[in-house]
């Protein structure tokens, strides 16, 4: 066995359904791929144009300061402040990342010590489980409560899983895999549960701009109940910036003093053409989210209806974000179930298994992946293997 500490870390089984999909597409089959989160609206062009320009300039091929160039810090907590109602963000408060993931990364490793427990709603975002257990942590899973078929959050599992050694709790909203958009009472009533029990509220807003109607997206540090905040933020969506690896951390200030060490182990600072391609495109992102929420909800609502058509799923239209996890009716454990529906109709949808052991029983299908049309030809394919 390995003598490392990623030895801990088992790895998702999305690569065995991935390897089976190259096979059958060297074969020559169509593969409709419902397995990936990319959205595929290029970023803007004036993003683009920003980076041309930057490059003939030297400071471009030079590190930045670890949280960021200050113009760019400044223009992203402006954007905190107008679009997300966190309204003491500044510069001091900030630091731009790798994306969220490495957000998430810096937050944990600043936040926790070895041996402390991390609560994280299951199913959940494998990612946040790797980078909790990097960190010498143990993820705690709290399942997430049902409301019919629509997932939500039970504050009084919560309160049970807390015990001595708990450090923070994970929150994504909107949610990936579920489609989970917490309100502003159930967010509320999570602060106020880290306050009494002085936890760390990690919260991944990875797809903030990215909801449905009548639901919109509220961050708990724009609610004045919790300090220790973390939000874990990123423009891979909602700018379609996802390859440029650009996000950013917000908290209080000395835990952002603290994450800066980790950033600067790790990758010192963002990459500065991702920063200056940031700059430019805050400048566009009501247009740039406001297409992609009007396609994606789109994508969303035909998704859904041929899920429905189906039979084979039990449904709730995601709130937010890119996915939408079906519960299998059949009871079928779902990694046999995917690689059936990938041998049958050259279907990619991620097992739920994935994404823990309440994911199990489920099939996630990324609606963000593919345009309408072949979202309604990979519906009729699924009605044909009924
Ligand atoms: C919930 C969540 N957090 C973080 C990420 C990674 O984001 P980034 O590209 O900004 O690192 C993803 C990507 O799919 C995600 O779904």
């Amino acid at each position: 066995m390995w003598p490392g500490r990623t030895r801990h870390i088992t790895r998702p089984p999305i690569a065995l359904v991935n390897r089976l999909a190259r096979r059958l597409e060297s074969e020559g089959r169509d593969i409709i791929n419902l397995g990936q989160a990319i959205l595929g609206l290029p970023p803007p062009s004036s993003a683009l144009e920003a980076v041309r320009r930057g490059i003939a300039q030297p400071g471009t091929h030079a590190y930045s300061p670890d949280p960021g160039l200050d113009a760019v810090l400044a223009r992203t907590a402006t954007f905190l402040r107008t679009h997300k109602h966190i309204t003491g963000a500044s510069p001091r408060n900030l630091m731009l990342t790798c994306g969220a993931s490495q957000a998430f990364a810096n937050a944990v490793f600043t936040t926790t010590n070895p041996g402390d427990e991390v609560i994280v709603f299951g199913p959940y975002y494998f990612d946040h489980v790797f980078a909790i257990q990097l960190a010498a942590c143990t993820p705690v899973e709290v399942p997430f409560a049902k409301e019919g078929s629509r997932f939500a959050i039970d504050l009084d599992l919560v309160e049970r899983a807390v015990t001595a050694q708990t450090k923070g709790i994970v929150l994504v909203s909107p949610g990936n895999p579920t489609g989970f958009l917490a309100d502003t009472g159930t967010l509320e009533r999570l602060c106020q549960l880290c306050r009494r029990h002085e936890l760390w509220l990690l919260s991944d807003e990875t797809y903030d701009l990215l909801t449905f109607p009548p639901g919109t997206h509220v961050s708990p540090a724009s609610l004045d109940v919790l300090e220790r905040v973390c939000v874990v933020g990123s423009f891979s969506k909602t700018l379609g910036l996802a390859g440029w690896r650009i996000g950013y951390l917000h908290g209080p200030a000395d835990m952002i003093e603290e994450a800066i060490k980790v950033q600067d182990a790790l990758v010192v600072c963002a990459p500065v053409p991702a920063q200056l391609a940031l700059l430019a495109a805050l400048e566009t992102i009501d247009t740039f989210s406001s297409r992609a929420r009007s396609e994606l909800l789109r994508r969303r609502d035909t998704m859904t209806r041929v899920l429905e058509a189906s039979g084979l799923f039990d449904i709730h239209p995601p709130e937010g974000g890119t996915f939408l996890l079906a519960r299998i009716r059949s009871a079928e454990p779902s990694l046999p179930f995917c690689t059936r529906l990938l041998e049958a109709t050259g279907i990619v949808a991620v097992p739920g298994a994935a994404f823990g052991r309440h994911g199990e029983g489920h099939v996630r299908f990324s609606f963000g992946n593919q345009p309408v049309e072949r979202i309604l030809e990979a519906g009729e394919r699924i009605a044909a293997v009924r």
